[in-house]
């Protein structure tokens, strides 16, 4: 449904988006996770053919976003970071207008305006002028308006970003309600907004691409470096010397032993090695080390996205 190739775009000298590529199928959830100014927004405005850009190929919903930038309007629903919102104007009046400019025909104008206040729960506040409503309300409007169209891709730039906690959590459930359907990209710089609404996240850090994959996968595959944790009575010097043989153990560090709960062995395993616990834990068996206890430590996805974003390769 999307297809980014070598995407570049500069502002004067100064690189904001810098060669990106990136597949998005049809009905998937896609997060743009990273830091302020990581060109999120960049990549946002040229997907929906607001901006053009230095370089690459960008095509969506079947159309080139620079040899057809109407087609492309007509299939995208955006929501801009700052969404421009008519504060003089009713809520309804204006989702209308939202309708009339994405060129919905006239014989559905009023049923496709009916159902984007439907489905961003702004039947109540209809009439309402929007100067006149909370944050909240004000995102549903910019979501309605992004919908209205019943376009085939969303693009959602920090959806949440304002919201009180009970808002963030409505505006998720509704966005997770719109995939399926609809292709969906948002952007964030937090980390549980993406992982609350997304199927997978692109990890964008200074204009690149630095991680792409599953929540699940992206969590497993940057723990690389596992590390284990095991506890045994007796970590003698041969049985030390036994585990730390074992193909694929990087290094073992011997914690203080504590009266009771035994000696707790840090052990490091090396990047991409085998699945190497049955052996590390039977090995502590036939040593005779008396295990209490044997668990992985799990580094966050906190952790990993840390990690990606202040180092400058993945
Ligand atoms: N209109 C602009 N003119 C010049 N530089 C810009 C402009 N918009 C964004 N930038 C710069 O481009 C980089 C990416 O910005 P942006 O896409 O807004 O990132 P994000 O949305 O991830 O915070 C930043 O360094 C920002 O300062
Ligand atoms: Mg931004």
């Amino acid at each position: 449904m999307i297809h980014v190739s070598h995407l570049t775009k500069m502002y004067g000298p100064r690189t904001a988006v810098n060669d990106l590529s990136f597949d998005i199928q049809k009905g998937e959830i896609v997060g743009f996770l990273g830091p302020n100014g990581a060109g999120k927004s960049t990549t946002m405005k040229i997907l929906t053919g607001f901006m053009p850009s230095t370089e690459g190929k960008v095509n969506v919903a079947g159309f080139d976003v620079f040899e057809k930038p109407t087609e492309v309007k007509r299939n995208v629903g955006y929501l801009p970071e700052t969404p421009p919102v008519y504060l003089e104007m009713q809520v309804r009046e204006y989702v209308d207008f939202a309708a009339r400019l994405h060129q919905v025909p006239k014989a559905s104008l009023k049923s496709a305006v009916d159902s984007a206040i439907e489905r961003t729960g702004l039947g109540d506040v209809q009439k309402r002028l929007i100067g006149n409503l909370s944050k909240g309300y004000r995102q549903r409007v910019g979501l309605a308006q992004a919908l209205v169209h019943n376009p085939a891709v969303l693009i959602l730039d920090e959806p949440t970003v304002g919201l009180d906690p009970k808002q963030i959590i409505e505006i998720r459930e509704l966005i997770k309600s719109l995939a399926g359907e609809h292709t969906v990209v948002l952007s964030s710089h937090i980390l549980p907004e993406v992982t609350a609404t997304c199927q997978r996240i692109i990890v964008i850090n200074k204009g690149r691409i630095v991680a792409e994959d599953s929540i699940d996968r992206l969590t497993t595959r940057l723990n690389k470096g596992l590390v284990y944790s095991l506890m045994v009575k007796s970590p003698s010097p041969t049985a030390l010397t036994a585990l730390r043989s074992i193909h694929g153990v990087a290094a073992i560090s011997e914690g203080p032993n504590q009266a009771g709960t035994g000696t707790k062995l840090t052990v490091e395993i090396a990047p991409g090695g085998p699945e190497i616990r049955d052996q590390i834990v039977s090995t502590a068996v036939s040593q005779g080390m008396g295990v209490l206890e044997f668990s992985s430590e799990k580094v966050s996805l906190e952790e990993v996205f840390l990690q990606l974003t202040t180092s400058e390769k993945a």
